[in-house]
């Protein structure tokens, strides 16, 4: 099917279930096909809670959730969640081998896809290096992978999928500075046409969006870009000066 990858959130309210307080509230944007937008703010002002919503991990309480116009609700939830990939805060990875951790969904995969996704991921390296290579074991008996290392097999397997909507939630944040940039350039160039919304910290990844949301206590204090926040979002200037 022809999914151009737009994302709408229309006066978005969100409070987990059992909870009386809403954790987003009002929340509007557009995110545009093929745009790279960040999400940043203090910890738990409700960036996960956000970037959940998308593929129907939880139902919005009130307000509309758009992908091209349609009602994420009215959407096939297989169909919805085909269309993206979503790289967890908490990495998953499973006990096996590094081929079939990265194959994980995504099955049919064939060697070179898997390696190609390792490549940008920056994990090909790293892999290679083990004796054992693509067939190293995770978990019970098998090597201990650093956070970073597991962070970059979590976003091969996410690559893997050839998402039209890409989600990172602070995917790359014990991944090293240099390492981040190899990333970054790599992903610049994957995701061409792929829409991504993106949660990070560090003001290095963060400026290199197309635009980027302010998130506070669950609100949308500002949207922009760089330049534009650096002038309008103190928030978002005691983030680059912090
Ligand atoms: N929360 C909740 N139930 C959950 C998950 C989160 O009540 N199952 C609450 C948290 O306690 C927090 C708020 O929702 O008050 C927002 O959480 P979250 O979206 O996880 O915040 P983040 O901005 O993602 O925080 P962090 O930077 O620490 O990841
Ligand atoms: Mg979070």
């Amino acid at each position: 099917k022809n999914i151009k990858g737009k994302i709408e959130f229309k006066n978005v309210d969100f409070t987990y279930s059992g909870s009386l307080n809403p954790v987003l509230k009002n929340i509007s944007f557009v995110c545009n096909p093929g745009e790279m937008l960040a999400i940043v703010g203090s910890t738990g002002s409700g960036k996960t809670s956000l970037i959940n919503l998308i593929p129907r991990f939880y139902d919005v309480t009130s307000g509309e959730l758009k992908i091209d116009e349609i009602n994420v609700n009215m959407m096939n939830l297989k169909e919805l969640r085909d269309i993206i990939a979503i790289v967890p805060q908490k990495t998953m990875l499973f006990s096996g081998n590094i081929l079939e951790n990265i194959k994980w969904g995504n099955e049919n995969a064939s060697v070179e896809e898997v390696q190609d996704a390792a490549k940008i991921a920056q994990a090909h390296e790293f892999i290679m290096s083990f004796p054992e290579k693509y067939t190293t074991q995770l978990g019970q008996g098998g090597v201990n992978l650093s956070g970073g290392q597991k962070q970059r097999i979590s976003l091969a397997r996410a690559l893997l999928k050839k998402p039209k909507i890409l989600i990172l939630d602070d995917s790359t944040s014990a991944v090293d500075m240099t390492t981040e940039g190899k990333i970054r350039r790599g992903l610049k160039l994957y995701l061409k046409n792929t829409t991504c919304i993106f949660i990070a910290q560090r003001i290095t990844t963060i400026r290199e969006a197309n635009r980027i949301i302010v998130l506070d206590n669950g609100m949308i204090s500002a949207i922009g870009t760089h330049e534009e926040l650096m002038k309008n979002s103190d928030i978002y200037k005691d983030i680059y000066y912090s």
